[in-house]
């Protein structure tokens, strides 16, 4: 078995929703594992496009760098949840070069690659395209500033880039202009395409919920509802040329960080061609370090291969990637002579107390901060099987549930058994087990699911069905114990025999349990194979019980529970951010100085506001610590703040960012200052509202006239770009203290 996970971004490190993905992999691998399968479990990291580019670009490092920090820190999270890849690769690699322009080749001699001329939006500072989420601008229905190129986040309306009033770079603030480009195409439009995907998509390879999305985007008629009415959460790509199945648009133009494409200078593949390739790209250098045939596993046809081995290729990935991983993935795959996937497997995302997870800020629960707490891994693997199913539902972390799940079913249910029953054993009957009572193996055997359905659970990706049946066994076993007693059969000589075979067969269906528990708690389940001396044991060595006269060695410690403080610590906010509001107005003053100018000036300014906070911040009084950035009252109190009225602003001739503001703080006469927010607000709009000035920031002299202030806005960061201006509640007027 040929098995991945989707590739992440290399721009940023793991979040949760990542090791929610690997970990219910992993499950699955490893219990196809224990049947007796070969697998290979590849991964990689996601290296190309632009968004990675602009990042390192704004780092001043080169892609590669970036790239391979991120790569740098994945061992960490990947051991620490137990995560049993067999290879972890990059797409930026010889392979994945290789795979993606050969892919290509076939394709295009196929007749399935064509080329058009399109027209497109280029930022004519940065002096490149602009792929659609670095644009914005104004909502053409609603008029909301700000906007995405694709779509509304107020009105909703779904529109092209090009509609956008007073569009800009989010990358420069430059407004773009249209230029043509040639764009090489992927022809999914060819009926040889359409025939194909609509027999590979209903071929029972794909989750039902799944296969109808897909077959709802083959069918052009519907495909343009179905999206419009839920653009995000199906997975369809933001460009509505792409969400009837249109020709896919496979090449960027360079500056672009990503494959070339033969025999077109400047012309690059866009990182979706080659990303699902990197598949390939891992597989293949997996193969050559382990010795193994790498064209056995990616020739076509579904059948045996010449070794009579059945090969299968299974991806699981996230509910937002469908579209690539159902249509053109199989259909490249198919029209390059390789083997198609076998099952794609669609998991919902997680949610952490019921909240989504922004990819730029992550989540409450950071996953080395949860290993650094030396909290166990397993509890969450637990935890998240418990809660995963077959279907592409969303899952929630919460916290009390957390804590009660693994307590009461880890340790209350499948740890007390061993702890009550090892004892007596070891000291007793030199570790040795009894005859089993078929009575007691007949009682064991009712009341849940039994082997064989667990298996198929597993099999079906129903983990929390498995979690509960293979529980309703452990209560089974931990009734018995409690009626048998063993402690008081321990006080009576003559019972000697009974304890010895109630133990006996407690611990048997121990080894039952921890092994039905394997996947999802591999060190616990190696412990306990240490524990009953049973090293190896497969998914078979259920149906054979351990022998009487079987040695176990002594019962060491097995899994902790779960301390509800570690769990507070969890969420409990880094130390930084515990200042609380004092930290806010501070950096928003320090960002306005950094847009409030430009060039040279726009340093000096910021200098302005970072040293007068330093300067505050060593010199605190009442032992407040600098290291920790906290101020005292004191401190803040040097920045004079003032409700302002923009009494007038203009366009500055000479300049793309600055706009002039008159301000009206109460004084005889209105404050010139000039403001780094021309990419970001039309002058006529601020006319007459109200916002937030330093008043004691020392003038400044630019070249467009002096400065003599500055106006507070929050800064978006990463994918939220954008500045908006602070602007008081209602019933705030000009020149009132803000404090
Ligand atoms: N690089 C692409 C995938 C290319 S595959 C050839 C990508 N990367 S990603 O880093 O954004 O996401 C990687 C995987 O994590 C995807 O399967 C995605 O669905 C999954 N998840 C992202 N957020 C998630 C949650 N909140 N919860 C669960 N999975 C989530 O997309
Ligand atoms: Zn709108």
């Amino acid at each position: 078995m040929f098995v991945t996970a989707a590739l992440p971004y290399a721009n940023g490190s793991f979040h949760i929703g990542h090791i929610m993905e690997y970990i219910q992999a992993d499950i699955w691998v490893r219990f196809q594992r224990l049947l007796g399968h070969e697998v290979h479990f590849v991964c990689a990291d996601d290296a190309h496009g632009a968004p990675i580019m602009l990042k390192a670009d704004s780092e001043g490092i080169a892609p590669e760098e970036l790239v391979a920090r991120i790569a740098a820190e994945r061992p960490r999270y990947l051991q620490g949840y137990h995560i049993s890849f067999d290879h972890w690769h990059s797409t930026h690699s010889p392979e994945n070069t290789r795979l993606s322009q050969e892919i290509y080749r076939k394709l295009k001699a196929k007749g399935l690659i064509e080329t058009r001329t399109i027209e497109q939006f280029f930022d004519p500072v940065k002096a490149m395209f602009l792929p659609d989420r670095y644009i914005k601008g104004e909502c053409p229905v609603c008029h909301a500033k700000d906007q995405f190129g694709d779509a509304c986040e107020v009105c909703g309306s779904v529109y092209a880039p090009t509609d956008l009033i007073n569009p800009y770079s989010t990358i420069t603030g430059a407004a773009p202009v249209m230029r043509s480009s040639e764009h090489y195409f992927f022809k999914l439009s060819d009926p040889r395409c359409r025939d194909f995907l609509a027999q590979w998509t209903g071929g029972g390879r794909l989750q039902a919920e799944v296969a109808n999305k897909a077959r709802e985007w083959l069918g052009s008629d519907t495909a343009a509802e179905a999206d419009e009415a839920d653009p995000a959460a199906d997975g369809a790509p933001a460009d509505p040329q792409a969400d009837t199945l249109a020709d896919w648009d496979i090449s960027r133009d360079a500056p672009y960080f990503g494959i070339p494409i033969p025999d077109a200078p400047g012309k690059f593949f866009y990182v979706w061609l080659d990303a699902p390739v990197g598949y390939l790209a891992s597989l293949m250098a997996h193969c050559a370090r382990v010795g193994l045939d790498f064209e056995s596993f990616v020739a076509p046809g579904d059948g045996l291969t010449a070794d009579g081995l059945a090969r299968e290729q299974v991806h699981f990935i996230g509910k937002d990637i469908i579209y690539f991983h159902t249509l053109f993935w199989p259909a490249m795959l198919k029209f390059s002579d390789f083997k198609v996937p076998d099952h794609v497997f669609v998991h919902g995302f997680l949610t952490v107390s019921g909240e989504k997870m922004s990819k730029s800020r992550g989540t409450g629960l950071s996953p080395l901060k949860y290993l650094d707490l030396g909290m166990n891994p397993e509890w969450l693997r637990y935890y998240l099987a418990a809660k995963l199913n077959s279907r592409v539902e969303d899952v929630d972390f919460n916290a009390d549930d957390f804590i009660a799940r693994v307590n009461s079913d880890l340790v209350g249910k499948l740890v007390n058994i061993a702890s009550r029953c090892a004892g007596f054993l070891t000291k007793r009957f030199d570790g040795t087990l009894a005859e089993a009572d078929p009575a007691t193996a007949q009682a064991f055997a009712g009341g849940w699911a039994g082997v064989d359905a667990i298996s198929d659970l597993y099999q079906q990706r129903e983990l929390g069905k498995a979690m509960r049946e293979i529980m309703a066994l452990a209560d089974r076993v931990n009734q018995f114990i409690d009626s048998e007693k063993p402690w008081e059969l321990a006080k009576r000589p003559d019972q000697s025999e009974r304890l010895h075979r109630v133990c006996s067969d407690a611990l048997r269906a121990f080894r039952d349990l921890a092994l039905m528990l394997a996947p999802v708690l591999p060190a616990t389940a190696a412990k306990v194979g240490a524990f009953l001396n049973q090293d190896g044991a497969t998914w078979a060595s259920l149906r054979e019980p351990l022998p009487a006269g079987h040695r176990i060695r002594p019962y060491q410690h097995l899994l902790q529970r779960v301390d509800p403080k570690q769990v507070d610590a969890l969420f409990a906010p880094p130390p930084d951010q515990e200042s609380g509001p004092a930290a806010g107005p501070a950096k928003a003053a320090a960002g306005a100085g950094a847009a409030g100018a430009e060039g040279a000036g726009a340093k000096t300014a910021t200098a302005a506001a970072a040293t007068t906070a330093a300067t505050a911040a060593g010199g605190a009084p009442s032992g407040m610590d600098s290291g920790t950035g906290i101020i005292g009252i004191d401190d803040f109190s040097k920045v004079q703040l003032r409700v302002a009225r923009i009494v007038s602003a203009e366009r500055v001739d000479g300049s793309s960012k600055l706009l002039k503001l008159m301000l009206d703080i109460g004084e005889s006469q209105p404050r010139q200052v000039f403001s780094g927010i021309a990419a970001h607000y039309d002058p006529a709009d601020l006319a007459g509202k109200l916002t937030v000035m330093v008043s004691n920031l020392a003038p400044r002299k630019m070249k467009f006239g002096l400065s003599a202030g500055m106006v507070l806005a929050a800064f978006g960061a990463e994918d939220e770009k954008g500045i908006f201006l602070l602007e008081p509640h209602a019933g705030a007027s000009p020149g009132m203290v803000v404090r």
